[in-house]
């Protein structure tokens, strides 16, 4: 009997799609014959909208359910979409009044949940629960960095492969790195004074120049002489076209002449390069040459680990392939090109519009060279200009390159003790309010180098320098970062003379990736005669 009723139904269902149905002479009035009557008499577009209301109020409801405690918005004001239109043109204010708006505060876009953490002990607590949450990359990362890249690594997997990046980054390592980025520097001081004049030392944007001298910087000491000039400038010209792709809101898959596309392109054709050092390197090395660069002291680690059985050194037993070397080598120009850039410009205008701060740069090192102004940088040198430290500590403090960190949540995470993060959250530690906490850092708006004296309450307080971040994924390149700009502004204060043009968009922050003067930064440098002062035109 069951048998027959279900073959009615069926019939009855195909004459529905069919519309021939006449539900009223179904089953005397059923069931099945009720639900069809109302079926009909729905339209496409009644269905449609019946889909939509139901898809608005689960939006709805998730993101009361996800809510919580933070502070956020009571209703998702703009349905499914949520703040998506903001979020394609991102404005320091308003993540500013974010920050400030509650320790947890949230923002539900599309299907995506996002937790921002604004105060010192959550953002610590975030970024050193690796049980709970690991770095968060958007999807077009994946495809860009490539997937078997070490940074998608999680848990013990990244820590050990860490391990044998660390002693790429030692001060030791970093050493043997200097005298091929003195040579950049050196170029650059003659580089930008011929702009200038030839700008007939009339003020122009230095935004794009500060990230090539970067770009060159970072690619000299990973690649040391295996990369020639004009390569140099292709990686340093199409940069941008990878931090354009990696926006956080992007089309997931890679079409043709669009942002992502550019960006992999860029990456892939950087990243053959960087394989064909990697081959340069390892047989500098085997001839018995001295590592000048990253890819060098790579593969010294690798060959010297083969006689060695200490625990380093069977961090490096293995054998690195050339393609593994350079996907690394780009997460290190990708980690420092765009944080590094944001780091140059707000330094160079900050001193520039202080001469008190500049002259006392010059100063200093004029005094670590004991006068003798040809003498090469060197870490001993480097470790003693303590003021020209605290200058780029206190720069990295004011503008942090890095305002916030997104990670993603792992399993149920219990950020605070009356609110926990649903697996899949987005969650968002910030580094700005610590770093401009007035309770640490009096006048926090202000650019005071001196806070950082030995033993001062700003230097003290360790754990509110968050510039680097914390826990397994702090930044690998942060001793890289103080020697290189100690460096770099040291020569650039001795041998040139730049001024920067004060217009009310400079101290405006403009979000890129990290963060720049909103108005690109406008310099001029002339030639200056680092013992008597003397500036030349
Ligand atoms: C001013 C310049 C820089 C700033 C402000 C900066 C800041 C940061 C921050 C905030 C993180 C995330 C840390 C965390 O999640 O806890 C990070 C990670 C990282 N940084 Fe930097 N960074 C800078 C330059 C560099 C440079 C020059 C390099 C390489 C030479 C580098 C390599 C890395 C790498 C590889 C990671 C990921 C580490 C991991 O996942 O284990 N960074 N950096």
């Amino acid at each position: 009997m069951a048998d027959v009723s279900f073959d009615k139904a069926i019939d009855t269902v195909t004459e529905f799609q069919n519309g021939t149905v006449n539900p009223t002479l179904t089953d005397g009035g059923s069931g099945v014959a009720s639900i069809l009557s109302v079926l009909k008499s729905l339209s496409y577009w009644k269905i449609s909208i019946t889909f939509l209301c139901i898809l608005i109020v689960w939006d709805q409801l998730s993101y009361q359910t996800k809510k919580g405690t933070c502070v956020g918005p009571r209703w998702k004001w703009y349905p499914i979409i949520g703040p998506f239109l903001e979020s394609l043109d991102p404005k320091f204010e308003e993540y500013k009044a974010k920050w400030y708006s509650g320790e947890l505060s949230c923002v539900s876009i599309f299907h995506k949940f996002v937790v921002i953490a604004s105060t010192r002990d959550l953002t610590r607590k975030i970024m050193q629960s690796p049980k709970y949450v690991k770095p968060c990359v958007v999807d077009v990362a994946v495809k860009i960095l490539r997937p078997n890249n070490w940074v998608f690594l999680d848990g013990k997997d990244h820590v050990d492969y860490r391990k044998s990046l660390n002693g790429l980054f030692t001060k030791q390592a970093l050493e043997q790195y200097l005298p091929g980025m003195e040579v950049i520097m050196d170029k650059y001081i003659e580089k930008f004074v011929q702009l200038s004049k030839d700008n007939k030392y009339k003020p122009q944007v230095f935004f794009h120049e500060m990230r090539e001298i970067l770009c060159a910087l970072s690619l000299s000491s990973f690649c040391g002489d295996y990369i020639t000039e004009d390569q140099v400038r292709k990686i340093a010209d199409d940069y941008y076209l990878v931090t354009a792709a990696l926006e956080l809101v992007n089309f997931p898959i890679i079409l043709p002449y669009t942002k992502t596309w550019y960006g992999k392109r860029t990456a892939d054709a950087a990243m053959k390069i960087f394989e064909e050092c990697a081959q340069m390197a390892k047989d500098h090395i085997a001839a018995g040459g001295k590592p000048i660069c990253v890819m060098d002291a790579w593969a010294k680690l690798m060959h010297d680990a083969k006689n060695k059985n200490d625990s380093d050194s069977k961090l490096y037993h293995r054998e690195f392939t050339n393609k593994e070397m350079s996907e690394a080598v780009f997460t290190f120009l990708f980690a420092s090109q765009d944080a590094s850039s944001s780091l140059a410009c707000w330094l160079f205008q900050i001193v520039a519009d202080r001469p008190d701060v500049l002259a006392k740069i010059r100063e200093e090192q004029l005094s670590v060279r004991n006068g003798d102004v040809n003498m090469n940088v060197t870490l001993p040198l480097i470790e003693k200009m303590d003021y020209t430290t605290m200058c780029i500590k206190e720069s990295l403090r004011y503008r942090p390159p890095v305002l916030m960190v997104p990670y993603v949540v792992k399993q149920k995470f219990p950020v605070r003790d009356d609110y926990s993060a649903p697996k899949g959250t987005m969650l968002i530690p910030t580094l700005y309010p610590a770093l401009h906490d007035p309770e640490v850092y009096e006048n926090p708006e202000e650019f005071i180098p001196e806070r950082w004296v030995e033993g001062s309450k700003a230097s003290e307080a360790k754990k509110n320098w968050l510039v680097f971040g914390c826990g397994p994924h702090v930044c690998l390149g942060q001793t890289y970062v103080m020697m290189t700009f100690c460096a770099l502004l040291g020569k650039f204060a001795l041998f040139t003379d730049f001024k920067h043009s004060v217009t009310p968009l400079s101290e405006k922050i403009k979000v890129f990736a990290t963060i720049f003067p909103k108005d690109d930064l406008l310099l001029t440098f002339k030639k200056r005669d680092p013992l008597t002062g003397k500036v030349y035109e």
